[in-house]
């Protein structure tokens, strides 16, 4: 069991399930909705504490009722908000997402209007009992100061980044993490069509950290120290119930892997087994689900 960090978001999701994904300007009724609280960093929390680790999350909160619901869900799960910051003025973030049941596909539409949680707030929180820190990708310039002290206070504290989508200034993350988790959206951005092609982009430039990019349905790859490209095949669940999360999930089973000393190659397994597991169920309880 290992003690771990999450510097990101938390969020209200409102979840419309629809046969089909609507035309622009028409009016649709939805089969079924789900409101659950998501949030990239949040959600990967949620699958490392259902592996057996002790959780942290640090990221802003509002005074809302969702807010209260969004604490709620993490005490139920175990993780500690006292890095926490609260805006009691301040409202949850909200994804509006259309989940087609005739493609799969879930489209987000997010709406935040809730400060960012940054250096001022991360200064207070204690580093010492950490085995592991993550951050999102986000509000580079904030992100940058929380991972340089991490580097000047705690040097071999390992950290991940998760990269989901082109940011300014988020190279600059780059160099500061041990393992960078970047999403499909981030290497299609670059213009690759596959994750070896995109990895391999990147040989020699981060000489010291691992590097993952997940593929959806096509699993993911890594490379490691040696520049070797390593790929895992996805793992379908017997039904596809759900995708949202399965990044967040992938980069949870990542993280747990590389606490347990696995090889690039069981780590991608690992991680991927993990996330094709979640998208046979709806939500992210699905590892505590099954063992209870
Ligand atoms: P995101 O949630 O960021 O869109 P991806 O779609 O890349 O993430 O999926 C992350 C991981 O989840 C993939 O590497 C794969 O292992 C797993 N996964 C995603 N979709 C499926 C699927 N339809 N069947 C099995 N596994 C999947
Ligand atoms: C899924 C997710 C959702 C959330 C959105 C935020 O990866 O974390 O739960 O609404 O992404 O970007």
């Amino acid at each position: 069991m290992a003690c771990i960090l999450a510097v990101g978001v938390a969020t209200l999701d409102i979840i419309n399930t629809v046969d089909a994904y609507p035309a622009e300007d028409a009016k649709i009724r939805a089969r079924e909705q789900r409101v659950c609280r998501g949030g990239n960093a949040t959600n990967t929390l949620v699958v490392l504490s259902q592996l057996g680790h002790r959780c942290r999350w640090a990221g802003t909160l509002g005074g809302d009722y969702a807010a209260e619901w969004v604490r709620a869900e993490l005490k139920a799960y175990a993780i500690g908000l006292d890095a926490c910051r609260l805006y009691r003025d301040g409202d949850t973030p909200t994804s509006y997402i259309v989940h087609s049941m005739d493609t799969g596909s879930r489209t987000i539409i997010h709406y935040r209007d809730l400060p960012e949680y940054g250096r001022q707030d991360f200064a207070s929180v204690s580093l010492e009992d950490l085995d592991w820190i993550h951050f999102e990708g986000r509000n580079t310039p904030e992100t940058t100061a929380m991972m340089e002290r991490v580097k000047a206070e705690r040097p071999s504290l390992r950290c991940s980044l998760e990269v989901e989508k082109p940011r300014p200034g988020i190279e600059a993350l780059f160099p500061l993490a041990d393992v960078l988790l970047f999403s499909r959206g981030y290497a299609v951005r670059q213009g690759h069509h596959d994750a070896p092609s995109f990895l391999h982009s990147l040989h020699g430039r981060f000489p010291h950290a691992i590097l993952t990019c997940a593929w959806g349905e096509k699993g993911a790859s890594g490379i490691d120290h040696a520049g070797r490209i390593i790929s895992s095949p996805a793992f379908p669940p017997p039904a596809v119930v759900d995708t949202l999360g399965a990044g967040d999930t992938f980069n949870a089973g990542v993280i747990d892997a590389c606490l347990r000393d696995y090889s690039l190659r069981e780590t991608l397994e690992h991680a991927c087994h993990l996330a094709g597991m979640k998208c046979g169920h709806a939500g992210l309880g699905f590892i505590r689900r099954r063992t209870s």
